[in-house]
């Protein structure tokens, strides 16, 4: 199974954001995060940027939706251009609804679960997601250290999806590099976020490959992909 690999543009120089852009070239999608000083202790960017993005690189956009009232603004980030939105459970009013909304709009809708929230009470709701997001820092912040109390909730999620036979990615965001990507792998993630870890690099592009080749390493071994 192939792994993806998002770098986050929070790390990168937003005075440059096309050029940062080309310069992960290679990366499946571009993780955008957006937040907005109330959901979140920090504020980012929002619809006009992803706009604008959106027409300056070929790359697809993956916005992780770090604001309260998601399901009043997440459509609007499907017409703004991104072909994957992330909302929070946290913040989501009507996650079913706002799910169904983002996909009749034409992207991938993807729900996010902070540290401390559980995935068990959301397993009747996978059907209606492309992807699930695991936080596995507290979200705010780029260049956080990796927490590894997440592994056991990495891979609970992964049995919930191979229990219902889904083809549900399982995305990582947070303190995921060359040091913890082949945990997250190992535990059952498949799409992996990486801010520091890339846009730190002298090169970014690089650091792209390698992590790839980690993951893809670690899938290989894991024991919940052995039937792909
Ligand atoms: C944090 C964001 C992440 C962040 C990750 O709240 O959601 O996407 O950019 O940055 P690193 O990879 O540096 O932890
Ligand atoms: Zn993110």
């Amino acid at each position: 199974m192939a792994a993806q690999i998002n770098p986050s543009i929070l790390s990168a120089d937003f005075a440059r954001l096309a050029d940062e852009a080309q310069a992960v070239e290679g990366a499946d999608w571009l993780h955008v995060d957006v937040m907005d000083n109330h959901f979140v202790p920090n504020l980012t960017l929002g619809v006009p940027v992803v706009e604008s993005l959106a027409r300056a690189t070929d790359t697809p956009l993956d916005c992780h939706l770090m604001i309260e009232a998601p399901d009043r603004w997440a459509p609007q980030y499907v017409e703004a251009g991104a072909s994957s939105v992330t909302f929070h459970v946290e913040a989501a009013a009507a996650p079913v609804r706002l799910a169904r909304e983002i996909r009749a709009k034409g992207a991938r809708a993807s729900m996010g679960l902070k540290p401390a929230t559980p995935i068990e009470p959301y397993e009747d709701l996978l059907p209606e997601l492309d992807m699930l997001l695991i936080m596995t820092v507290e979200p705010g912040f780029g260049g956080q250290a990796f927490l590894d109390i997440m592994l056991p909730k990495i891979r609970r999620t992964r049995e919930l999806i191979s229990k219902h036979g889904l083809e549900l990615w399982l995305q990582v965001d947070g303190g995921v590099s060359e040091a913890t990507i082949e945990r997250c792998a190992e535990a059952g993630a498949d799409v992996f976020v990486a801010g520091s870890a890339v846009y730190g690099a002298s090169d970014p592009a690089a650091a792209v490959r390698a992590l790839r080749t980690q993951a893809e390493g670690a899938i290989a071994q894991a024991s919940w992909a052995c039937d792909h």
